[in-house]
């Protein structure tokens, strides 16, 4: 794929989510606090990475994405009340997200908590509601992002990436893969899953799709980890070199930054493999693994 055409791609799912996301929001009746510090962090940028995944999954299948835009607005709504709560004074305790305030310096703590509780649970309002949903497709997708998000998912690797950083040890790359697995990649491996499993993918191509969503979530956090040493803070909207002053465990940490680009390179073989068993190679999935492996924010 020429890179033109996906900038082009990247930018119209963007457009597309973003309006649709704060169309949703506008229709809520609710206080106006409320709305308004919703509505800070969903219109604060980001990449709205998981969207567009789940959309491009479901490309690879199916043919009219309206049915797909409730869950990828719910998904991106679930991953934006993770950051604001992970920003959070007893959490990471960061002023800036996105290249703007966090949304508790923007508003106060007790808000910025209830804005993140209220995109958490708005997420699963969303997809109970959309009429295009059968009921099995509602709750096999309800219950997926409950277990990706959740306890199962993300808000353990939250603690485990915490426990971590609390004792100040530097953890095994096993260790670290797990950890970072649960806490980012089980939100994207939804991301693809949702839109395989809405494009009505074969068991076994949901099979080689939830391989190449995990090696998908490694290079993000990979790249991630390097940008830390080799991004700039305009390009990233947040500090870099605070994985440093932080002491993480990072994967240039544990393997240096020639190594943590050769383990990238692997991920990213294995990525392409398994996207070509789940005949999903011709999809735009394919573009978006350069993407994410050469992302510079
Ligand atoms: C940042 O996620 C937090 C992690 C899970 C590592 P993104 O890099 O997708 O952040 P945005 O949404 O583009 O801001
Ligand atoms: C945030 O992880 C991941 C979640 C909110 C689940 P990090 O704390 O490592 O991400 P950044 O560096 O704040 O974006
Ligand atoms: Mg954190
Ligand atoms: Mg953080
Ligand atoms: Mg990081």
């Amino acid at each position: 794929m020429h890179e033109a055409n996906l900038e082009d791609y990247l930018k119209r799912q963007k457009d597309l989510i973003e309006s649709e996301m704060e169309a949703q929001l506008a229709k809520l009746s609710i206080p106006d606090r409320l709305k308004a510090s919703m509505l800070y962090s969903l219109q604060a940028g980001g990449k709205r990475i998981r969207p567009i995944l789940l959309i491009a999954s479901y490309e690879a299948y199916g043919t009219s994405i309206e049915k797909t835009i409730s869950t990828a607005i719910a998904l991106e709504m679930m991953h934006t009340y993770s950051l604001i709560h992970d920003d959070l004074p007893a959490m990471d305790d960061d002023d800036y997200r996105r290249g703007q305030l966090t949304n508790h310096k923007k508003f106060d703590e007790a808000t910025a908590i209830l804005a993140g509780d209220g995109l958490l649970t708005h997420s699963f309002t969303l997809i109970a509601n959309e009429p295009l949903l059968t009921d099995r497709e509602k709750v096999e997708l309800t219950r997926k992002i409950g277990e990706a998000s959740g306890p199962l998912g993300m808000v353990a690797g939250q603690i485990l990436d915490m426990e971590a950083e609390n004792k100040g040890i530097s953890v095994p790359l096993e260790q670290l893969e797990k950890i970072h697995e649960l806490k980012t990649g089980e939100l994207l491996k939804f991301a693809v899953y949702a839109g395989a499993f809405l494009g009505g993918a074969t068991e076994a191509q949901l099979t080689h799709l939830t391989r190449f969503a995990h090696y998908l979530g490694l290079i993000f956090q990979v790249q991630d980890d390097i940008l830390d040493i080799t991004g700039t803070e305009e390009a990233l909207g947040k500090p870099v070199g605070s994985d440093v002053d932080n002491n993480k465990s990072t994967y240039p940490k544990l393997l240096g930054l020639d190594g943590a680009i050769k383990q990238k390179e692997i991920y990213v073989e294995k990525a392409m493999e398994s996207l070509q068993q789940a005949g999903a190679i011709q999809s735009q999935l394919k573009a978006l693994i350069d993407y994410i492996s050469n992302r510079d924010h």
